[in-house]
């Protein structure tokens, strides 16, 4: 299972790169938004930098809603790394970017899949990846797993090359569980994935095996 990070922070990509785990990064207006990145040169450096930080994918979002427009920003960003991913919305126009973008060889990550249906179009129309977000779900009552557990489930019943980015993954068992599905990525927080590191009985037991090294060593 690949880890991704979801966030535009250097500070938390650099920390889950020297713990040596990480993947490929994922962003997001918003992400970018919180970071106080603005105007496209920033955006752009902001991009590159990520980019050469990480060996791995970089998914960085078009802003546009219209096709001609998505396929001109997400050249743009292309041309930008070769880690780009052009993170495309789940819309008509979308769908339509995405085929174009499969044809050229451009990678996508096809983003706010809340369906079953979404995702297989998605797929239909060659997308790298589909984005399903687990924790957006959850937070209208639904049930976000399970749509993971669709989505990999129909993928693998016709072959689909198509990777399974579970998204808005907001705490361990999230993730824990889209590994026990089988999801070929999650994106989450830096804390989710320093998350994994901890329990109690760790703790208590290196606490223990150092308090009786230092009995006879001392
Ligand atoms: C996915 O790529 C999105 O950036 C992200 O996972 C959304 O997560 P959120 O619902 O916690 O904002």
């Amino acid at each position: 299972m690949k880890f991704f990070i979801d966030t535009a922070n250097l500070n938390d990509i650099q920390e889950a790169v020297d713990l040596g785990v990480l993947d490929g990064v994922t962003t997001n207006p918003s992400l970018m938004a919180k970071e106080g990145i603005k105007g496209l040169d920033n955006v752009m450096a902001h991009y590159k930098q990520i980019c050469e930080m990480v060996d791995g994918d970089v998914s960085a979002e078009v802003i546009a809603v219209d096709f001609e427009e998505m396929v001109r920003e997400g050249e743009m960003l292309a041309d930008l790394h070769p880690n780009i991913v052009v993170k495309v919305p789940m819309t008509r126009d979308g769908v339509k970017a995405i085929k174009y973008f499969a044809e050229k060889g451009i990678k996508t990550n096809c983003t706010l899949i809340f369906s079953a249906g979404q995702a297989l179009l998605a797929a239909k129309a060659g997308a790298t990846y589909v984005s399903p977000f687990v924790g957006r779900l959850d937070d209208i009552g639904h049930d976000g797993l399970l749509l993971v557990q669709q989505i990999v489930e129909i993928f693998s019943n016709y072959g689909y090359p198509t990777q399974v980015l579970a998204a808005s993954v907001r705490h361990v068992p999230h993730l824990i569980q889209c590994a026990e599905i089988g999801a070929d990525v999650v994106t989450c927080p830096l804390s989710v994935i320093t998350g994994l590191l901890k329990h109690p009985l760790t703790d208590s037991g290196l606490a223990t095996f150092l308090a009786d090294h230092k009995k006879v060593n001392s």
